[in-house]
């Protein structure tokens, strides 16, 4: 039986309000558990560039770095849909390098749909991506490659206009054939009201339990990076805690020479070893 999650699963998930469920994966051990977890989608977000590449934002991140990433967690999915992110400028130069990237992602990194930052302006590109025949992910609200715009991450409209743009671009992606737009920081009776004028489904992260599902940051779920605590996220599991004390138990082990055990090494016959000292 094939039970992959496929973009099909998203639209239906949406008719049965059977809630989709999405993380983050940047390599092949997190892309396997989350796959066994039972995860419907995993993204391989920009997000990288902060979480995994330790860079400030994510206009650092390029095609090369996205491809290294989406290849290892394309091995570690067997079921769950892959999403890479198309970095900062490989779709804002032209429909053909939006195409060509698209698709680099696909066939060199192993996705299985794309997502694109913007609104009713990328409609283009994201046609002629899907005209490829790949399945494109639109992402609206607050779009974090905009971030020197925005001037920070900050929730997205909040007034009526900046609202109204947001419910506009979701119908405009809509129109242009994506199969799920992704609503970030935006106030959670917008992002239900969009989600109910929608036929597609919507995955929130900050906007509210009214969207069709949820996406979060994995490392921000698990406590990796100990600094960071995000009012739409939430603290599954303390990662950079367990790791820090596994880290410090290891030096402390090998210091006092209580690691490695003979459990731990590995044995030679004693005449070779004889041999050996013999004629060196
Ligand atoms: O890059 C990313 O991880 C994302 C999510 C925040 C949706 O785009």
């Amino acid at each position: 039986m094939n039970n992959s999650f496929t973009v099909a699963h998203f639209k239906q998930a949406k008719k049965e309000n059977n809630k989709i469920t999405m993380l983050t994966a940047y390599d092949y051990p997190t892309a396997r558990i989350l796959d066994e977890a039972g995860i419907d989608s995993i993204l391989v977000g920009d997000s990288l560039g902060m979480v995994v590449l330790g860079y400030d934002d994510t206009t650092k991140v390029t095609m090369e770095d996205m491809i290294h990433h989406i290849k290892a967690v394309a091995r570690g999915a067997k079921r769950a849909l892959v999403v890479g992110d198309m970095p900062f400028l490989s779709y804002h130069t032209g429909i053909y390098e939006s195409v060509r990237n698209a698709g680099r992602l696909v066939s060199e990194g192993g996705c299985n749909a794309v997502k694109l930052e913007g609104g009713v302006e990328i409609t283009e590109d994201i046609k002629a991506i899907i005209r490829a025949g790949i399945p494109v992910m639109g992402h609206i609200g607050y779009t974090p490659q905009s971030i020197n715009l925005f001037g920070g991450h900050k929730a997205q409209g909040k007034t009526i206009d900046t609202a109204r743009k947001i419910l506009s671009d979701a119908i405009a992606l809509q129109e242009a054939g994506v199969f799920a737009v992704v609503l970030e920081c935006v106030p959670h009776r917008l992002a239900r009201l969009i989600t109910e004028r929608l036929d597609i489904p919507t995955i929130g992260i900050g906007a509210g339990s009214g969207c069709d599902g949820q996406v979060l940051v994995t490392p921000d779920i698990t406590g990796m990076l100990r600094d960071i605590k995000l009012k739409h996220s939430k603290r599954y599991a303390e990662f950079g805690e367990a790791l820090e004390a596994a880290a410090q138990a290891y030096i402390e082990e090998v210091k006092r020479e209580v690691f490695p055990t003979e459990r731990n090494s590995f044995t030679i016959d004693d005449e070779i070893m004889e041999r050996i000292i013999k004629n060196s």
